[in-house]
């Protein structure tokens, strides 16, 4: 049994990327393994210091977490901000961590260079933050896509620090949970690679069934193929892609069949492929929205996922204080 854990910034809503990419092994592996789930809301101020809705924005991921399956009495589930041990050992660690080696992280030079007028002292401490997170709870694993690679081997350079430099093996280094096979990479619709909240090019789990129909309908394509069996360009197998994880593997035959052939019509394709986005979503959007309206429901998982990651983290809390040198009067 590992103890894994996984931050989502609350910076918008879950997409089809999400879901497939991560949420989906996230449910099965919740009654395996002892996991922490949380809204990494802290995070999300780095880039966004005067977000217009932030409770509205955690509630929605709240909600959307839930509607895709997280369980919260199998897992733990809970908003990084009731947690203010997680403060205190990011603080903490921030005396451990080299502004140098901060300026140097891929992801810190992408966000000051896409926003040079914000370049604050939490967006360089945020792989110090995403550390205390992982460790306050020892995590042996830690589900990252690629862009989170640097960050997680941050956080295993943190606790392997921490422990040498007073002399304890007290942090265990955080490794990488693969999922293997079962990871679907869901690619956005406008050709340009993985779908992302800041790629703007998602299908949201929130989406109804003209906005979903609105997003298909535009998605690129090329003039189609004139040779038989003919291997499909990526814009192409995108389509299909998406078609894998959501349609009939009847509905799948037939169109590629008709690719084959060099018959296809990509707006029949289209108009298929997002029926059966909404009607994937349509379950989950129903969930979502029922958890919306139900504040008390929502109340209750945020104060029960508090109180079991505190439990946690205070321990970890006052060993690190106690290995710092803390002492009472
Ligand atoms: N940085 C992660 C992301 O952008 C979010 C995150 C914050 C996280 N803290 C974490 C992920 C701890 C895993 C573990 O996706």
């Amino acid at each position: 049994m590992e103890t894994v854990v996984s931050g989502i910034r609350s910076t918008g809503n879950l997409h089809l990327g999400n879901y497939f990419g991560a949420l989906k092994n996230f449910v099965k592996m919740q009654h395996e393994n002892n996991c922490y789930f949380f809204i990494a809301d802290y995070h999300s101020l780095t880039t966004h210091p005067t977000p217009d809705d932030l409770h509205g924005k955690v509630k929605q991921v709240l909600a959307e977490y839930l509607a895709c399956g997280l369980d919260p009495e199998a897992s733990t589930i809970y908003l990084q901000s009731d947690v203010p041990e997680i403060s205190e050992l990011y603080l903490l660690l921030n005396m451990n961590a080299y502004v140098g080696e901060l300026e140097r992280t891929t992801s810190f030079k992408d966000k000051i260079r896409k926003n040079p007028e914000n370049v604050n002292a939490g967006l360089l401490t945020y792989p110090v933050l995403m550390a205390a997170d992982i460790i306050i709870h020892n995590a042996t694993r830690v589900p990252v896509g690629k862009d989170q690679e640097q960050n997680l081997e941050m956080a295993r350079k943190f606790a392997r620090r921490f422990n040498n430099m007073y002399k304890v093996d007290y942090f265990k280094e955080p490794q990488p949970y693969n999922f293997g096979e079962a990871l679907v990479k869901i690619p956005g619709l406008d050709g340009t690679g993985k779908m992302g909240k800041s790629e703007g090019n998602g299908i949201y789990l929130f989406d109804d069934a003209k906005t979903i129909k609105k997003k298909v309908m535009k998605a690129v394509t090329d003039s189609g193929p004139t040779e038989k069996n003919s291997e499909m360009p990526e814009i192409i197998q995108n389509l299909f892609t998406l078609m894998d994880v959501v349609s009939d593997k009847s509905t799948i035959d037939f169109f590629r069949e008709k690719y084959a052939e060099c018959e296809i019509r990509y707006g029949d394709l289209k108009k298929q492929l997002a029926e059966d986005i909404t009607n994937f979503n349509a379950p989950i959007r129903e969930r979502i929205l029922d958890n919306l309206s139900n504040n008390d429901y929502l109340r209750k998982v945020a104060k029960m996922g508090a109180e079991k990651a505190r439990e946690s983290a205070s321990k970890t809390v006052k060993d690190v204080r106690e290995i710092f040198g803390f002492k009472s009067f």
